[in-house]
């Protein structure tokens, strides 16, 4: 396993949308594995695989450092309500912002076997979920977010 490099904000690749992935080759697999310790050696909730610079629909979470998903090819497919707040990336160190999403979302995916899983979340789950979904399309949160970008280790009035 090996630490990738993770790639900023402002980098072409990150606007790029990314392909299914047909088949988990052993390559494969040891991209998923760096990038499970890529998340966790930079203290993340999440990472995509366009983030270190592979253009291919694969994403890692762990919000609670318990369990982590690993979740190829993955599709939103239910949603419900609204959590309005603090957003972060690895792609955009040191910065957050506020950004509206679902408070529930359902999302079906393939595991590392090509089998058919099924994650569903709500809060920083579903927050989670939607964004790294939105970077396999070339997005980002800032696209999405309700005001200005902000710095990190700042008291913000509405986040008090
Ligand atoms: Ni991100």
């Amino acid at each position: 396993m090996a630490i990738r490099n993770i790639r900023e904000y402002g980098d072409e690749l990150l606007t790029k949308k990314c392909k299914e992935v047909t088949e988990v080759t052993p390559r494969i697999k040891d991209l998923i594995e760096d990038m499970l310790e890529t998340m966790y050696e930079a203290n993340g909730v999440g990472l995509a695989a366009p983030q270190v610079g592979i253009l291919k629909r694969i994403v890692v979470i762990d919000v609670t450092g318990a369990e982590s998903y690993i979740l190829i090819n993955p599709r939103i497919v239910e949603s419900s309500g609204e959590q309005v707040g603090v957003e972060g990336c690895l792609s955009l160190p040191d910065r957050h912002g506020i950004v509206a999403r679902p408070n529930y979302v359902k999302c079906v995916a393939l595991d590392v076997n090509m089998k058919p899983v099924e994650v569903e979340g709500t809060e920083l789950l579903a927050r989670a979920i939607c964004h790294e979904l939105d970077h396999l399309d070339g997005h980002m949160y800032v696209e999405k977010m309700e005001g200005e970008l902000r710095d990190n280790g700042v008291e913000y009035e509405d986040e008090k």
